[in-house]
């Protein structure tokens, strides 16, 4: 670490401390930016683990920020309701989304059309598909790998991370295959706000959506009238929740679907590439052992925290942590924050490849929202990380990351590195 970083850290931490807790608002992209989020919330959880802030570029809103404190929330779904949306919106990207009709997704319904639109998806993912798939992902996990430039610099990001994901996502859509990248756009287009990753305006990421809609449609109009199949488009077209659901809801799935198989998954691609960088010893340990691949993937993904919070409503007046959640208030639940929780995780700063429970934590969620893929994200990640070692000694960084400008994802638009030589 430069010591350029360490000032940065200092005197985010400095920053953190100076502000009357009752002002303290972790709801600030830059903070995420810079990677200073973390004394914020190791404040929050100190001092106020059931905390109000009243106003923010996103409005006033409920940060919950202890592991044991989100569980209870992610779990109660009758109190804190999904319906009215599952992030933080700013107030303006939320004027922008009351000038169109919503795409509503099943993350952000309540039982019990949730349940039924969840179980139309979920075969896609299960274990006898995900054995079908796995061949699938490790021969182009295979062909990704062996094009990557030896002993000159690249960007992570791009060659691989973005790369293994559309290609997953195309296989689980039946999206044409060498169109894949079109995926990865769009979910760029899809979580950004104008200014940053490809979007340049409102104007423009409309334009966009509108396009990725209309080819889903007519995929939608093709396999509809061919007898089903077993990717994603066929199953929400022939399922019986699902056959009938209006426009707005055909788009607000796929863009729940394009979205949490892409940012989330490349972004714990990059982020295990950075912490055995960051963790060398860690890094060693796996190449001595690599059985702990898929103990390092759940760490990683701990670690990691590729979706930084998930949002809920409250239905009615709540008690909690002896503060009163009114009816209608936004409650955030912070799973960066949780896994952090040195209560629950010992040493959570710390990445460690070989924990004791290494599925403990909280970036998959928990209660009926609880990530639909799950096993597929882990099973990915412990195949190109199977991969990666078979060919490459090591994989170095050979700079600083750029991280994402969001409250929500959390991850990295670039990552230079270097691989030095093959095995
Ligand atoms: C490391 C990778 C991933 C992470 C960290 C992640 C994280 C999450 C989180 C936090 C939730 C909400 C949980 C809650 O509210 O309690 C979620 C839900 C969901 N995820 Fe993932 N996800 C990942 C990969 C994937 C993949 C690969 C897919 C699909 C192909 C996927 C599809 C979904 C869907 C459809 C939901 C909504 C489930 C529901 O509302 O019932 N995710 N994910």
């Amino acid at each position: 670490m430069s010591d350029g970083a360490v000032d940065v850290r200092h005197e985010a931490r400095a920053r953190a401390h100076d502000v009357p807790i009752e002002e303290l608002n972790p709801a600030q992209p830059d903070l995420f930016v810079s990677d200073t989020i973390w004394p914020y919330f190791d404040r929050l959880r100190a001092e106020a683990p059931v905390h109000y802030t009243p106003t923010s570029d996103y409005g006033a809103f409920w940060s919950i920020s202890r592991y044991n404190d989100i569980m209870a929330i992610d779990t109660n779904h009758r109190v804190f309701s999904s319906e009215d949306g599952i992030t933080l919106m700013s107030l303006e990207a939320k004027a922008e989304a009351e000038k169109r009709p919503t795409r509503q997704s099943f993350i952000s319904m309540d039982p019990p059309k949730h349940d039924e639109q969840r179980k139309t998806v979920s075969p896609v993912v299960a274990p006898a598909n995900l054995e079908r798939m796995a061949p699938v992902i490790r021969e182009r996990a295979g062909v990704i790998l062996d094009g990557l430039p030896i002993g000159e610099e690249f960007d992570w990001v791009d060659l691989v991370s973005k790369e293994l994901t559309a290609m997953t996502l195309a296989t689980l859509f039946d999206f044409p295959f060498e169109e894949r990248r079109r995926l990865t756009h769009w979910s760029d287009m899809m979580t950004n706000a104008p200014g940053f990753g490809p979007v340049k305006s409102w104007e423009h990421k409309r334009q966009e959506l509108d396009e990725c809609f209309a080819v889903f449609r007519q995929m939608w109009n093709e396999r509809v009238n061919a007898p089903p199949k077993f990717d994603l488009i066929s199953m929400l077209a022939h399922g019986e929740s699902t056959r009938n659901m209006d426009v707005h809801e055909y788009n607000g799935n796929l863009g729940l679907l394009i979205i949490g198989g892409n940012d989330t998954t490349r972004n714990t691609i990059s982020g295990s590439v950075f912490a055995l960088n960051r963790y060398p010893a860690q890094y060693d340990k796996l190449r001595a052992h690599p059985e702990l691949i898929p103990s390092m993937v759940s760490e990683t993904i701990r670690w990691q925290t590729p979706l930084a919070h998930m949002r809920r409503t409250a239905t009615q007046d709540f008690e909690f942590g002896g503060k009163t959640i009114r009816k209608g208030d936004l409650v955030v639940m912070w799973y960066a924050s949780g896994n952090r929780d040195d209560t629950v995780i010992a040493d959570p700063y710390n990445y460690v490849i070989d924990r004791e429970r290494p599925r403990t934590h909280l970036s998959f969620g928990f209660g009926i929202h609880r990530c639909v893929g799950n096993r597929l994200a882990e099973l990915q990640l412990t195949i190109i990380w199977q991969e990666i070692l078979r060919r490459f000694p090591s994989i170095e960084l050979a700079g600083e990351p750029t991280r994402t400008h969001s409250i929500f994802v959390h991850g990295y638009e670039t990552l230079p590195v270097l691989i030095p030589r093959r095995n």
